[in-house]
């Protein structure tokens, strides 16, 4: 048998893994322009930080948790996305008493989904909350940071914000009831997952994807119609917000959201070049979380990206390093080399030795290996305290002595 990693889970080497960073380096400035401080919390937590938050009615919390008891006999559970955990961090670590609290994190979440590209049961999440600002504004600076994102990855081209308001929980009950009585009429007609949600989670069934489905959805009332004047000002100061800096969006009054800690104002950026795992960035606003979870009543908004989508939507890395082979042209050369790369690293000069093979082979080696230069040391260098200096992009090589060799290969 093969030795293959867990469905669902996979290595990420190479090109995969300088995106990742590229896109980690992005957020972490990006976030930090705004303010926002890094949390790290645990990957697991006790299920009852996911369980009753999340929404006992949520795909997440019914089918893909990955929940396992320990050996004190706890049930633990993998974080599937980081709201909740960092919900509990401000409350368990009395960071509420200085509000407002702006927060990023970033690492692994685990869902047991079915695994298909852009989906997998181990993903990597980059998000913010902003956690004690109950106005408008707070919803449109975690917007304005994420367009920020996608501007500095050159991204915003390839997404489309997608918005929509939820309302206060008045409107949701309104809504809920209305939209209830819509598909009782048609419930047998209704998918099977459908005819669940019309009893646990009614709203979920605007988000269903199935073609049973679909023509009911479309004749659904709508929720701006049960938005009460107080949702529809909320969600009205978001949108003169967003025009006002220019952030171009879409108003999609079927986007509801998986979770059911929201509130108001929900949204996802959203790209046409990933096929059905479309959203790469999502959030909204949740200001009942926290106190459900035995805090002081507190709002939030935020939102979480998913790496490994977007690592597809960039392509290849573009943070391209020079880096520098030394090589020894002959045997005598070779107790040079560790002290030149050392010499190299300390100016901050990237390079490496090639260990192995005699000088052609090692060229080769170095240009498959994507350096920039080489540095020879032959004979007649060490000699004259002269290298080398070859440049594998026009097949240059010029002699320099130590002083200009590192003077030219820090000007790069
Ligand atoms: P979410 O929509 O469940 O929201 O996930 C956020 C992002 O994570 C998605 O837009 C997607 O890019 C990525 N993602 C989700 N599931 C997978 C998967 N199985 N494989 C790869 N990528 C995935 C949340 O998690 C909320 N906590 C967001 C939030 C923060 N809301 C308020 N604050």
């Amino acid at each position: 048998m093969k030795l293959q990693p867990v469905r669902g889970t996979r290595d990420i080497y190479g090109d995969e893994a300088r995106l990742f960073r590229e896109i980690d380096q992005h957020f972490a400035k990006t976030a930090s322009l705004f303010d926002f401080q890094e949390i790290e919390t645990p990957i697991f937590e006790f299920t009852s930080v996911f369980q009753r938050t999340l929404g006992e009615g949520s795909d997440i919390v019914n089918k893909e948790m990955y929940t396992f008891e320990d050996r004190s006999g706890d049930s633990l559970t993998l974080r599937p996305e980081g709201t909740a955990s960092v919900a509990r961090a401000v409350i368990s670590n009395s960071m509420l008493r200085d509000l407002p609290l702006k927060l990023f994190y970033s690492g692994p979440m685990f869902r047991h989904e079915r695994p298909q590209k852009g989906r997998y049961r181990q993903f990597t999440q980059f998000g913010i909350e902003l956690i004690g600002v109950p106005t408008p504004v707070a919803d449109i600076e975690v917007l304005a940071c994420a367009w920020m994102f996608f501007k500095n990855c050159q991204l915003s081209d390839k997404v489309q914000l997608e918005l929509n308001t939820i309302g206060d929980a008045d409107s949701r009950d309104q809504y809920r009831s209305r939209l209830v009585s819509h598909f009782e009429k048609f419930s047998k007609d209704l998918s099977e997952d459908s005819q669940v949600r019309l009893k646990s989670n009614p709203l979920r069934i605007l988000d269903s994807k199935d073609p049973k489905d679909q023509a009911l959805i479309a004749d659904a009332p709508l929720f701006s119609d049960s938005l009460n004047p107080a949702s529809q000002q909320f969600f009205d100061q978001v949108v003169e917000g967003l025009n006002q800096l220019n952030i171009p969006f879409q108003l999609n009054s079927k986007l509801v959201r998986g979770l059911d800690y929201y509130c108001h104002t929900v949204f996802e950026f959203t790209t046409t070049h990933l096929g059905s795992q479309n959203a790469v960035l999502s959030g909204g606003r949740y200001n009942d979380l926290i106190e459900s979870m035995g805090g002081p009543s507190t709002p939030g908004v935020g939102w979480a990206a998913g790496t490994d989508r977007l690592a597809l939507l960039l392509e290849k890395p573009r943070t391209h390093h020079q880096n520098v082979a030394v090589i020894a042209a002959v045997a005598e050369a070779e107790p040079l080399l560790l002290p030149l790369v050392s010499e190299l690293r300390d100016n901050n000069i990237a390079s490496q030795l090639i260990y192995s093979g005699n000088m052609s082979k090692q060229l080769k080696k170095a240009n498959k290996r994507n350096c920039s230069h080489a540095i020879l040391i032959g004979e007649d260098e060490i000699q004259s305290g002269q290298y080398q200096l070859k440049h594998f992009a026009d097949g240059s090589q010029i002699s320099v002595s130590k002083q200009e060799l590192l003077r030219k290969l820090k000007e790069l």
